[in-house]
């Protein structure tokens, strides 16, 4: 088989996704982190016990010290050119959990791009200094295009996508796979739950990532609750089709409640709208969690959100125990920690501490 060094651009790109995912491995574990259909099941449960695990060792002084000389001597770089605070702080606080020192580019403006080099240039050029490079671009396909790069390059890096245009947001999918895998850890597991997404799933990348890994378990069943013009992608449902997951795709919010396990939530996305604002036109009134809603829920359901929220869940739910949207956030700093335990190979080490 060919390795993607010895293959074009074009080729590379063209593969087919599980084939493409092999090449994105070193060693047998994850190294490029790029898109969530890369992942499989025996993965993220691997990854849910070590971010469990690395989350319990945390508690202690003496733990942290533990897990902060496992990759003090590797260093990585935030290369963020799309707004984000959270999950940069997230990633920020995960490579600080491992020790490793953290570098930044968030503001093209003041890079060399303002001076006519292309992102691919100068996300190439700045990984000379750093063992990791965790990006966030507007531009959709550039963590896989610098993946490819660095494949052939004599520094091969890994990458990270922290969020790739309208696409894909594989981190977010996996933090939200482990609270899902902590939400249900009583009750049978993600097997079997009904997910009932809502609001801009056309553009919500999140949604994308998470429909994708969620194919992964058995008798999942799921429902994409939008108004027409920000229904979901075929794409995802000529993907679930392929995976023989049931799914209804619905203008409707209010009738799923009551059937859900989860529900995961989303703000519209109009930041890719055009110079028309064509989002206002839309009505968005009903995708909208309010107070009333908790009484249709079921006892043990789980109200999710990727933030930043606007107004799609009223504040009066934030102290219903089912909302998790905090705990999910805070889950992403452990998941990240796992997952670049994993990509460094010291996911051993830490399995095996106190042990
Ligand atoms: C999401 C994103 O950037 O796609 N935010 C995040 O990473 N938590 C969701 C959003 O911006 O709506």
């Amino acid at each position: 088989m060919k390795e993607a060094s010895q293959m074009s651009w074009e080729e590379f790109h063209a593969l087919d996704p599980d084939r493409q995912a092999g090449l994105l491995l070193k060693d047998e574990h994850v190294f490029h982190v790029l898109y969530a259909r890369q992942f499989r099941r025996e993965q993220l449960e691997t990854l849910g016990l070590l971010a469990t695990r690395i989350r319990k060792i945390a508690k202690k002084a003496e733990g942290m010290r533990f897990l902060r000389d496992q990759l003090f001597h590797k260093r990585a770089m935030l290369y963020f050119t799309q707004p984000s605070t959270r999950t940069f702080l997230s990633f920020y606080s995960a490579c600080q959990i491992l020790g490793m020192s953290v570098g930044e580019v968030r503001d093209k403006s003041i890079s060399s791009e303002f001076k006519g080099e292309t992102p691919e240039d100068a996300v190439r050029s700045f990984s000379s200094y750093f063992d990791m490079i965790i990006m966030r671009s507007e531009i959709g396909g550039l963590a896989e295009r610098m993946a490819w790069v660095f494949m052939n390059s004599e520094r091969p890096v890994p990458v990270i996508n922290a969020g790739s245009g309208k696409d894909q947001h594989p981190t977010q999918a996996l933090l939200d796979i482990y609270t899902l895998q902590r939400s249900f850890e009583e009750r049978g597991g993600i097997d079997g739950k009904t997910i009932l997404f809502c609001g801009d799933l056309a553009r919500g990348r999140t949604v994308r990532s998470l429909a994708n890994l969620l194919t992964n378990y058995d008798g999942i069943r799921l429902v994409f609750s939008a108004p027409t013009a920000l229904a979901i992608g075929n794409d995802i449902l000529e993907s679930l089709d392929q995976r023989k997951v049931p799914y209804e795709v619905s203008e409707d919010f209010e009738r799923f409640i009551p059937e859900a396990d989860a529900i995961y939530m989303t703000r519209i996305q109009d930041e890719w709208d055009s110079a028309n604002g064509e989002s206002k036109s839309i009505d968005t009134s009903i995708y909208t969690f309010e107070k009333r809603h908790l009484a249709d829920l079921k006892p043990d359901a789980v109200i999710m959100h990727p933030l930043p929220r606007r107004h799609e869940i009223d504040h009066a739910v934030d102290a219903d125990p089912r909302a998790v949207y905090w705990r999910q956030m805070r889950n992403g700093m452990w998941i990240r920690a796992a997952l670049i335990a994993t990509i460094f190979n010291c996911a051993g080490r830490i399995n095996d501490y106190n042990r």
